[in-house]
């Protein structure tokens, strides 16, 4: 059985003192209860170690949106991996589509982030997701095809296990309207056969799979009830406290 995992993107959002009050909110609803669900927050660089300093000692973990795939150098204004392991983070984020869109990230680049990510001891959230175009075209599955085996390209079955992959369907974020439990059951469900093939059938039963994409208190359940869903990336939900337990409450229900 793959134990649910929720992750917090807070994106570009909040001030310092901001993410210490949400963090020690959403501490507190966490620790009335004994939900058993693996939690990550992660906001945004500049608030990692405060935020750290709120969650020592509990259950929740830390997670950086990004890192840089060299080791150390001159590369201003860019984030190592050993810097967020310092930092207290276990998890970080690539590939996310703001990344993807934005910023120019390929498969490629992509690949260089988790291969980094792996050998310093993180475990990264591997973003997928077709756009609407994408869809519309019937492309879904060859888009999302080409983002895993790009991200993974040249790696081992064991390294593949370390990770964990969240679908993000592109048109889903930040709009308010999320996919069906049916249409994120199906592509995740081809995602863990793609896995299957690449890394054998036990890493593919292992691997937990997240959906991402206007996730609230109100769809959470039904999506996470699925079987190949064994989780969430949240955005604008994640911002509040309550929004965000509640969430984290549905995984358990959904378990
Ligand atoms: P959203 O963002 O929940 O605000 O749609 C999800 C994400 O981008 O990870």
């Amino acid at each position: 059985m793959r134990r649910k995992i929720v992750a917090g993107n807070w994106k570009m959002n909040k001030t310092v003192p901001e993410a210490v009050e949400l963090s020690r909110r959403f501490r507190e609803l966490f620790e009335a209860d004994h939900l058993e669900v693996d939690v990550v927050l992660c906001p945004p660089f500049v608030h990692l170690v405060p935020v750290r300093e709120v969650i020592e000692g509990s259950r929740i973990a830390l997670g950086a949106q990004n890192l840089h795939w060299e080791e150390r150098g001159a590369f201003t204004g860019e984030i190592s991996a050993e810097m967020l392991l310092s930092s207290g983070c276990r998890f970080v984020i690539v590939g996310h589509s703001e990344r993807r869109q934005y910023f120019g990230e390929t498969d490629e680049v992509v690949n260089r982030k988790v291969r980094r990510a792996l050998m310093s001891g993180l475990t990264p959230i591997v973003c997928v997701g077709e756009t609407l175009d994408e869809r519309k075209a019937g492309r879904t599955e060859s888009v999302v095809e080409r983002q895993v085996r790009g991200a993974f390209a040249g790696m081992g079955r064991d390294e593949i296990a370390r990770t964990v992959i969240a679908y993000e369907p592109v048109w889903a974020i930040g709009t308010g309207v999320n996919a069906t439990p049916e249409q994120a059951q199906e592509v995740q469900r081809f995602i863990r056969q793609l896995i299957e093939e690449l890394a054998g059938r036990d890493v593919a039963a292992g691997l937990r799979i997240q959906y991402g994409g206007s996730v609230t208190p109100a769809n959470a359940r039904d999506l996470m009830s699925q079987p190949d869903v064994d989780g969430a990336l949240v955005g604008g939900a994640s911002l509040k406290a309550d929004s965000f337990y509640e969430i984290v409450r549905a995984a358990s229900l959904a378990s």
